[in-house]
């Protein structure tokens, strides 16, 4: 069985205020699945120490002239066991390809860290059903060879449905999940993402080959999170 994984993206959302959420989810956490954060780097250090957290990004590179970047190295110096990789985000505002995020998912692992490599398609790829297609080539594109179960956790997370309120459609994710479980094996995590709340999250969490959710706007608030992660360790 895949491990199963409630991982939050705080995005550029936080300052140190935002500590006390970390220490209550950390607090609350169920057992039963892995719960982690990932914090806006300034935060990673900070972070209690019993609750598992990542970066939302990584330079390839160990270090060097690289202005405002981070390695993987320093993210792990932090105390990140995790880092997100290829998220649509990233790909938009800093024009990132499949062959750099495929960089970063290798230079997470040479720093020991578990990447959570996110995949999606567009809108206008979904209506134009070009989704399975987008998806095989970002997989092909981004994942290096060398991926297992315990370096990598695969996040699909459609575009259209981050940050909009508009969460796919079971049928939707079921259909894409089962297609990566054709193509990845059986042991893969499969984490689904876009618009993840305590109200949609256990229908998600009740399909076959969902193992999680990474999770933006309702990771921020402990009382928002908890329960999605409860929902999980109890599917
Ligand atoms: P959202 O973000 O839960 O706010 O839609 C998900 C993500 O981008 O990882």
């Amino acid at each position: 069985m895949p491990t199963k994984y409630a991982a939050g993206n705080w995005k550029m959302n936080g300052t140190r205020a935002a500590l006390a959420e970390a220490e209550a989810i950390a607090k609350g956490a169920p057992d039963g699945a892995v719960t982690l954060i990932c914090p806006p780097a300034t935060l990673l250090a900070a972070m209690p120490e019993s609750l598992a957290s990542g970066g939302q990004y990584c330079h390839p590179n160990t270090s060097g002239a690289h202005t405002g970047d981070l390695s993987p190295e320093m993210l792990a110096d932090a105390g990140a066991t995790f880092c997100i990789t290829g998220h649509s985000e990233r790909r938009t505002d800093h024009g990132e390809t499949d062959a750099h995020v495929r960089a970063q998912t290798e230079a997470a692992w040479r720093a020991g860290l578990t990447a959570i490599l996110c995949i999606g398609e567009t809108l206008d790829q979904r209506e134009a059903e070009q989704t399975i297609a987008v998806l095989t080539e970002q997989l092909d594109g981004s994942l290096p060879d060398g991926a297992t179960p315990e370096n990598t956790v695969i996040a699909y997370e459609p575009v259209w449905a981050i940050g909009t309120g508009r969460v796919a459609t079971p049928d939707q994710v079921a259909e894409v999940h089962d297609f990566l479980r054709g193509k990845l094996g059986a042991d893969f995590a499969l984490l689904y993402g876009g618009s993840v709340k305590a109200a949609n999250a256990a229908e998600l969490f009740a399909l076959t080959n969902v193992n999680g959710a990474l999770v933006g706007g309702a990771s921020l608030k402990a009382a928002d999170f908890l329960p999605i992660a409860e929902a999980l360790a109890a599917s």
